[in-house]
């Protein structure tokens, strides 16, 4: 079995297609990184398949290994995040039909596999491997075979197919190459370089200046010209959209690793918002351009750390404007009943989350609307709204949401703003006083930063042997804590649990004994005080992360009542700083690769 979730490339280029297909697959390398490969046409119009177990690294070394026939400049890679089924050699993509003619990389499940490939076993084709993908390998050279036309049998292999992919099939023996999207993301992209096909713009951002986005049903063929096929029917390409940054925005620089630089971006990154949002918040203006419908509710959707950026959100939309919310997570939204009236916040770094795209699918019909917050507005979930707020955080790599948290929940704040200004709930001089809180954000995040990198590395000394966490907080800092375990969990493969500070007693506190690491996000609550003491007689090692006299002074005056916004009641978005830099430090000290973690893929295309 081999469901995937993985990163595809194709490459038709003249001179030799190894390494822009290389080059990609390391850059799609977050979307999965248990095995990679990649299938070359040759010279001699066969294909040479070399794939790996493990990291792109080994297979360049592979491919620089190759013995033979010289490979040409039409060629297919993909890189493989398995959900279930062994990661070996055979498995990895591409896979191959029995004349070894056609080769497919592919992204998605194909939800029927086990029926296709008992017909197609008892048709007489041999299977080399476990995975459902190898499936479309042989329905297309069956069709080959009668029609001997690849674009055609890709049209009549797909027909066969339920689930969902993203595909890239060769020919070797015409040299032709053909992609196909239903349910998965593909773009194709043509430049005076060449053509390319891939999963996402940043693999290709080196090559190109445009891409243009399959939508479900497309097969698209590229040849000297791309011949545009939808359902079946020939027709005009769609728009090209600007490939949104440069290369340079991929490049790690001087950093140790891509969380290191995504954290310290975080600062001028939420300049960069509040300068373009901050002139649209307070007149309600931003809120309108969205030309979202009325709303009596918010629910706010996502997974993990989004839907936790959305907690913020619908804290900002609750607690400022007196909103009733729910916040939902998306594998779970068919437990959810939305009330009357509920416009949805769809939170998605990617815009590619399965999860999301279903909840979509069960509560968009019978909610007041749909608003996408996603840091790819040409992603799934954003062309499936009618009203979409790019997060604006540029590329980020590494697996751990760092820097799009800060941006999403800086985005949706402002968009949480403006639509209570907009909608007469709160009036422009309250909103005035709300903006002037989101522009400290930045300096109160350099701050943090400048603290923590001080201070957490001689506390994450002390706790390096403990092999569970417990994070605290209370009203707005809840979140935080939640955030902050999600994070240490991911990367340093820690237990970690966060608990509203007032549940401990009803349970939890049983966890702690002599030397346990139990970190707070020290909103200034004063009841926060006794649940610290209860931890402290315990034995608990208390760390607080808080103002002046905490463990990690980081957090400045986003809580502190004088303030004249609203901040208190949302934030402390800062103190998300100290606990992405805990959990990197606390990983790196175990010797572990932060940008990459064990089981994980950057965006969760299966559900
Ligand atoms: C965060 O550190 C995680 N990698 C993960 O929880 C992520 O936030 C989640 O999978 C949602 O992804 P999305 O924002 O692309 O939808």
């Amino acid at each position: 079995m081999g469901a995937l979730m993985c990163g595809i490339v194709a490459a038709r280029v003249d001179g030799g297609a190894a390494p822009f297909l290389l080059r990609a697959l390391s850059l799609l390398e977050y979307r999965g990184y248990d095995s990679a490969g990649v299938a070359i046409v040759t010279e001699d119009a066969s294909t040479a398949v070399i794939r790996s177990v493990g990291r792109v690294g080994g297979l360049t070394t592979d491919v620089a290994a190759w013995a033979g026939a010289p490979l040409t400049g039409l060629g297919i890679g993909h890189t493989r995040w398995a959900t279930h089924g062994a990661v070996t050699t055979g498995n990895a993509h591409p896979h191959r039909d029995c004349t070894g003619r056609i080769s497919v990389a592919h992204n998605g499940i194909i939800e029927n596999h086990r029926a296709l490939r008992q017909e197609l076993e008892a048709d007489g084709h041999a299977f080399a491997s476990d995975v459902d993908s190898e499936v479309v390998c042989h329905l297309i050279e069956d069709h080959l075979e009668s029609s001997g036309d690849l674009l055609r049998s890709v049209h009549a292999a797909t027909r066969r197919l339920e689930g969902s992919w993203a595909l890239v099939v060769t020919d070797a023996e015409t040299g032709r190459l053909v992609a196909a999207a239903h349910h998965s993301p593909l773009i194709v992209a043509s430049s005076a370089i060449g053509d390319f096909v891939t999963s996402d713009i940043g693999a290709i951002a080196d090559w190109v200046d445009e891409y243009r986005t399959l939508v479900d049903g497309d097969i698209v063929e590229l040849a000297d010209e791309l011949v545009w096929t939808r359902d079946g029917q020939r027709t005009a390409a769609p728009q090209a959209a600007l490939c949104p940054f440069t290369s340079a925005a991929l490049e790690r620089g001087s950093h140790a690793d891509y969380m290191a630089k995504e954290i310290d971006e975080q600062p001028a990154i939420a300049a960069r918002i509040l300068d373009d949002l901050v002139p649209h918040i307070a007149d309600g203006s931003l809120w309108r351009s969205l030309e979202a419908p009325a709303f009596e509710r918010i629910a706010v959707l996502g997974c993990g750390t989004s839907l936790n950026a959305g907690r913020v959100i619908a804290r900002a939309f609750g607690a400022l404007g007196g909103i009733p919310t729910v916040s939902v997570v998306a594998s779970e939204a068919s437990e959810t009943i939305l009330d009357p009236g509920t416009l949805i916040l769809a939170l998605s770094q990617s815009g590619e989350t399965a999860d999301i795209l279903r909840a979509l699918d069960q509560l968009e019909p019978v909610s007041a609307g749909l608003v996408a917050v996603t840091n790819n507005p040409a992603s799934s979930v954003a062309r499936r709204a009618a009203s979409v707020v790019d997060c604006n955080a540029g590329p980020e790599i590494g697996v751990a949401a760092t820097k799009t948290f800060v941006a999403q929940v800086i985005t949706g704040v402002a968009v949480a703003v403006s639509a209570l200004v907009a909608t007469g709930r709160i009036d422009r001089s309250r909103a005035a006083d709300l903006t002037d809180d989101l522009r400290r954000l930045p300096d109160l995040l350099a701050q943090a930063l400048e603290v923590s990198k001080g201070v957490v590395p001689g506390i994450v000394d002390e706790v390096l042997d403990r092999s569970g966490f417990i994070f605290l907080g209370r009203g707005p800092g809840v979140v935080f804590a939640e955030e902050g375990a999600l994070k240490l969990k991911e990367i340093s493969y820690r237990w970690a649990e966060h608990y509203p500070a007032g549940e401990l007693k009803h349970g939890p506190l049983a966890l702690v004994d002599q030397g346990t690491p139990v970190i707070v996000v020290d909103n200034g609550d004063p009841r926060l005080a006794s649940n610290l003491s209860e931890v402290a007689a315990r034995g608990g090692r208390v760390i607080t992360i808080g103002g002046a006299g905490s463990t990690i002074p980081a957090v400045g005056m986003s809580m502190s009542r004088p303030l004249v916004g609203g901040m208190d009641r949302w934030g402390p978005l800062e103190a998300v700083v100290p606990l992405q830099l805990f959990a990197r430090e606390l990983a790196l000290r175990l010797g572990l690769d932060v940008d990459k973690p064990r089981n994980l893929a950057k965006s969760v295309t299966v559900e």
